[in-house]
């Protein structure tokens, strides 16, 4: 016992020489220790301003500090408090500067909570601190420079905050750093090179800051790196591609930055543990090397949004395989062949999303498709040259979720058994030249949300069976070759919300009145068809209604004076039609209108002059032979009241 007092004094004296002078005998010393800290907790509590479960409310006198919640005490070193542990209790208020008086600590865990205001650099006394979680508060301010004096520092945790300010490179001076994790706050200036000789660390994120520069390339000097992640930065330059020889690492992440570089030719020799990769949305050139076939731990394989080049190699040897998304690069050469490198995911199990999309890639959809893993729910591959037909195969993978094959070349029909792919939410096959009908088995599709068939050669009817996809938010069949009415399963679909777009086809017939169940929608369009008859008054329930595009029909008869209802509308086109009647007043108090369209119909009367006909520039009349009054801008002659409506137009042709 004696030798611990001995060496505890000793110790104590080389680290608080600063609060306490060393020649305190081992009595003083034993009772300044603990009152301190208890005078510490005290101060703490005091700035806690909301303790919802009261848990600072056992920090009083009937209990010794030891005791109270959160609180750990060292029994060797005289009950000192060696952790404080207060996560997750919604406390708000700030860290007492006290907090640095706590000098034996050795956690600090205050993570997911409201402290707010700055961290105190009295904690660089913690000279013991091995763990310090601060991370989901609110904290402002910087990350105080004297948090290198806490040279016991294993791991640091302050993501989630409001941080400001630079990565200060001090902490570059913590030799027993593990974790350094400062990720979502709001960190200025460049990643200092001095990180480079924290040669203990295994994990460093700061992604999600305002992070500019260059990665330095000190960072290769970390050879126990296993997650290295600062994606979500304004980081640019060349990648150091000494990076990719840091071989114990299995993250290597820095998506969404202005990164340039290649990947080098030996990566899967160099990081053959790599388990996810991601530089998405950089500014990576050159080719995918084949080597990454070697680099056998991938799960994620992440290169969208960069300049590569070339074919992709084969990756038969990637088994656990999760994302591969090499979206909108140049890659391939709009030839057959193309598309090999897929039969070769077809051992990947694991593999959920497939995204080779906006790429180069040429030649037909292999049938080998058909044995990619069933795990598949996205799979993605528009944007592309591929021609030929939809492989009726791929109903084989019955896990898909978002099927998108849209501007392609695709002929032929659409596969009828596509309604056996029963998960599917999202279904693209816009800007092909697909011809044929919609095959009534969509309509077996009851998960469906979106689904586009636009721009194609599709004719026929719509199948009423649409109307089975009671999940439909977005519906756009337009520009298409599609006949006969309007299904009123269809158009009566209340589950849409987003879009209904039935345009530039051929139907006939009236707008049904179930039209009047779109009550989310936000924009209709069935403009530049063969619609004829009035408008139902139903129309006036659609109140969600921001886009109405009705031009280019022969509508006729006048405006329902249910529309009225309709005072979200933004963009209203009636256009090129026959309609007739006065031009409704109420349109005047359709406040958020930025475009309404009104020409080429037989509107009479007097053009109103209030709300969105103050403007000019935003309404459009011409074509209406019999319209008076107005504004002055729109240079219609003045209204005689006293004349009939075949007055007007005497007056206007004479
Ligand atoms: C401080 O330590 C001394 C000796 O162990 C003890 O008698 C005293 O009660 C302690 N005070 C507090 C506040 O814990
Ligand atoms: C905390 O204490 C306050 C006041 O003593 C009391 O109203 C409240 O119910 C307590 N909350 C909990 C979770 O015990
Ligand atoms: C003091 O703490 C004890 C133990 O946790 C608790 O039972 C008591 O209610 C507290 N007293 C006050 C006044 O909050
Ligand atoms: C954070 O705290 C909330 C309650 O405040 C809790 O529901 C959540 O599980 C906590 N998160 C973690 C990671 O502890
Ligand atoms: C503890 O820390 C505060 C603020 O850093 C200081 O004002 C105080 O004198 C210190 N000492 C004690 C014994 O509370
Ligand atoms: C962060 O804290 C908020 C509020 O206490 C909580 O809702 C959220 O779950 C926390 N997040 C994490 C990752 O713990
Ligand atoms: C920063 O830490 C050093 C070393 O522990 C200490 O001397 C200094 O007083 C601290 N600064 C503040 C503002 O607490
Ligand atoms: C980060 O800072 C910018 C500029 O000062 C500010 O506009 C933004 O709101 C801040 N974001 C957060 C999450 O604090
Ligand atoms: C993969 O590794 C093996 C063994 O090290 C080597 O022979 C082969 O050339 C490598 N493959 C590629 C494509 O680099
Ligand atoms: C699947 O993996 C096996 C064993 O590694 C390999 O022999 C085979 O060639 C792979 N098949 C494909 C299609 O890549
Ligand atoms: C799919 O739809 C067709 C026609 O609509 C129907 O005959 C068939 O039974 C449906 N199949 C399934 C699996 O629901
Ligand atoms: C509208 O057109 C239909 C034929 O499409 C016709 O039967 C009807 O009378 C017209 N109504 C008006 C008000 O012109």
């Amino acid at each position: 016992m004696g030798v611990l007092v001995v060496r505890f004094i000793l110790l104590y004296s080389l680290c608080n020489a600063v609060l306490f002078v060393c020649c305190v005998t081992s009595m003083n010393l034993r009772r300044e220790g603990n009152e301190t800290d208890k005078l510490a907790l005290l101060a703490i509590k005091a700035q806690i301003k909301q303790d919802p479960h009261n848990v600072t409310s056992s920090w009083n006198e009937s209990i010794h500090f030891c005791f109270w919640y959160g609180v750990t005490c060292s029994r060797r070193h005289h009950q000192r408090v060696t952790m404080l542990d207060l996560q997750s209790q919604n406390l708000a208020g700030f860290l007492s500067p006290n907090i640095g008086n706590l000098s034996f600590l050795r956690e600090l865990k205050l993570q997911n909570n409201t402290f707010s205001h700055e961290i105190p650099p009295q904690i660089g006394h913690l000279h013991r601190l091995q763990v310090l979680r601060l991370d989901n508060n609110s904290f402002t301010g910087s990350i105080p420079n004297n948090i290198s004096y806490c040279y016991n520092l294993i791991f640091v945790h302050l993501a989630n905050n409001m941080l400001v300010g630079k990565i200060p490179p001090q902490i570059g001076s913590l030799p027993k750093l593990q974790i350094l994790v400062v990720q979502v706050n709001n960190l200025t200036g460049e990643i200092p090179p001095s990180l480079g000789n924290l040669s203990s660390l295994e994990v460093l994120s700061t992604v999600s800051n305002n992070l500019v520069g260059s990665i330095p390339s000190s960072l290769c000097r970390l050879k126990k790196l296993t997650f290295l992640a600062m994606g979500i930065n304004k980081l640019s330059g060349t990648f150091p591609s000494s990076i990719f020889n840091l071989s114990a690492l299995l993250t290597l992440s820095i998506i969404q930055n202005r990164i340039q570089g290649t990947i080098p030719s030996d990566l899967g020799k160099t990081l053959p543990n790599l388990e996810v990769f991601n530089i998405g949305n950089n500014q990576f050139t050159g080719t995918i090397p084949s080597s990454i076939s070697n680099a056998t731990s991938l799960l994620k394989f992440q290169f969208q949004n960069n300049k590569l080049t070339g074919q992709v190699p084969d990756c038969r040897k990637l088994h656990d395989l999760q994302y591969f998304n090499i979206q909108l690069n140049h890659l391939g050469s709009s030839k057959d062949g193309d598309l090999s490198f897929l039969s070769g995911l077809t051992n990947a199990t694991e593999l959920r999303r497939l995204i080779i999309a906006d790429n180069n890639f040429g030649g037909t959809l292999p049938t080998s498709i058909s044995n990619l893993s069933t795990t598949l729910q996205n799979f993605w591959f528009q944007g592309n040259q591929l021609v030929g037909s939809i492989p009726g195969e791929m109903v084989n993978l019955v896990g898909l979720g978002s099927l998108k094959m849209g501007y392609n070349h695709f002929t032929g029909n659409i596969p009828t058994n596509i309604g056996k792919l029963s998960m599917l939410v999202e279904l693209d096959i816009s800007m092909n030249e697909l011809s044929g009908s919609i095959p009534s088995t969509l309509g077996n599709l009851t998960k469906l949300s979106e689904l586009f068939l636009e721009y194609n050669n599709l004719q026929g009817n719509i199948p009423s069976s649409l109307g089975e996809c009671q999940s439909m938010q977005a519906l756009d069949l337009s520009n298409n070759n599609h006949s006969g009415v309007i299904p009123q399963q269809v158009i009566g679909l209340t589950s849409l919300a987003m879009l209904l777009n039935l345009s530039s086809n051929h139907f006939t017939g009236s707008l049904p009145t179930e039209v009047g169940m779109l009550k989310n929608l936000g924009e209709l369009d069935v403009s530049d068809n063969m619609l004829s008859g009035e408008l139902p008054s139903s129309l006036g329930s659609c109140v969600r209604l921001e886009v109405l595009h009705l031009q280019g029909n022969f509508f006729n008869g006048t405006i329902p004076l249910s529309m009225n209802s309709l005072r979200g509308i933004r963009d209203l086109d009636l256009s090129r039609n026959n309609f007739s009647g006065e031009i409704p007043k109420f349109l005047e108090g359709f406040v958020l209108v930025t475009s309404l369209n009104l020409s080429f119909n037989e509107f009479w009367g007097a053009v109103p002059t209030g709300g969105v006909f103050k403007n000019a520039s935003v309404i459009s009349i011409v074509g209406n032979t019999r319209l008076c009054g107005g504004i002055a801008d729109l240079q219609l002659l003045k209204c005689n009241s006293r004349k009939s409506h075949r007055g007007y137009r005497w007056v206007l042709f004479n």
